[in-house]
């Protein structure tokens, strides 16, 4: 970034070749993306998740009915119809765009490879817009994510994955992020948002090129939120936390028997900060998220004070 600063024109809405090109070899050799397919920088996933449905004029938006808020601002700022909805497309309503995301926030669920199959199966015959946020992609732990493009056999028409260099990378203070996939959608994508301003400055662009080009460095981060999760996930089951899901991404998602108010009022009496899971959809209301963000020793410091607490008041 720092070689790339003086950079006083604008910048290409669509990338610099080289950080288009540095795009599609990642995703071609981490997603398995295969066929045709494009790829577009993003002023960071959020604006995306955000924006999207407006940008496509969509007028139907499903989501998952635990999950990132933005997906409902999204569809709320298109003035479209918002859906939660199960993992399974099973009973999904019929929808212009469906959003999934694995490994998820808040739970750190991963779909399997036969619920991404079944999801782009229903986008087919539904004729929707189907796209996988997979930000924390990178942040497997017990369970390994894959990418929805490994799936569509080459035909990636309606199909879109979202990824982002704020978890992969730390980068987030950046806003770095892009999309890969339907090449038709993103030609429509790119257009808009060339007229919205929606750019990636050029020193971005190219310290994004240098940060796809590099594995030591996600494999040392994603290490470092996994020892967080081995130490945390025993002391929180000591003060009697049943984890669920978690099996990869940057959270733990646990329950005990009480609101997520109640267990957040518990935790803030040891002075440990967790979100009540109800920030995330009302099926979130007796859980809470726990994020692996905070540093090494904020993380001991709160696995010692879990481990002395006075349990003898939890319920059963
Ligand atoms: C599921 C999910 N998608 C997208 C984002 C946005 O990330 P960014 O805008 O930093 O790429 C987040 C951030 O926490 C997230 O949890």
């Amino acid at each position: 970034m720092r070689e790339n600063s003086n950079a006083p024109g604008y910048p290409l809405t669509a990338g610099t070749p080289q950080l288009r090109e540095a795009i599609k070899n990642w995703a071609i050799a981490n997603l398995g993306a295969s066929g045709d397919f494009d790829v577009l920088p993003l002023i960071g996933s959020k604006e995306f998740v955000a924006w999207l449905p407006t940008l496509l004029e969509i007028k139907s938006v499903i989501f998952p009915d635990v999950a990132y808020p933005t997906y409902n601002v999204g569809a709320i700022l298109a003035g479209a119809i918002g859906f939660p909805v199960a993992i399974s497309p099973s009973a999904w309503p019929a929808s212009e765009l469906a959003w999934i995301n694995s490994p998820s926030n808040p739970t750190g669920r991963v779909h399997s490879d036969s619920e991404l199959k079944d999801v782009i199966a229903w986008a087919r015959k539904n004729a929707s817009v189907l796209v996988s946020d997979e930000c924390y992609f990178e942040f497997g732990h017990t369970t390994t994510p894959h990418s929805i493009l490994k799936f569509t056999d080459g035909n990636n028409t309606n199909i879109l994955a979202v990824h982002s260099l704020s978890k992969r990378s730390s980068m987030a203070g950046y806003r770095a992020a892009f999309v890969i996939g339907d090449r038709e959608l993103i030609s429509r994508i790119r257009e808009v948002r060339k007229h919205a301003g929606m750019i990636v400055s050029l020193p971005v662009q190219e310290a994004m090129v240098s940060a796809l080009s590099d594995t030591k460095h996600v494999s040392d981060q994603r290490a470092r939120y996994n020892l967080r999760r081995e130490k945390l996930i025993p002391a929180l089951e000591r003060v009697g936390f049943a984890i669920e899901e978690s099996g990869a991404g940057l959270y733990i998602w646990c329950t005990r028997n009480e609101t997520d108010w109640e267990s957040v009022a518990w935790l803030a009496e040891l002075g440990i900060l967790a979100t009540p899971g109800n920030f995330y959809g009302e099926k979130g209301a007796r859980n809470i998220r726990i994020a692996l963000t905070a540093t090494d020793m904020a993380i001991d410091e709160a696995v010692s004070r879990l481990s002395a607490a006075d349990i003898s008041e939890v319920k059963k």
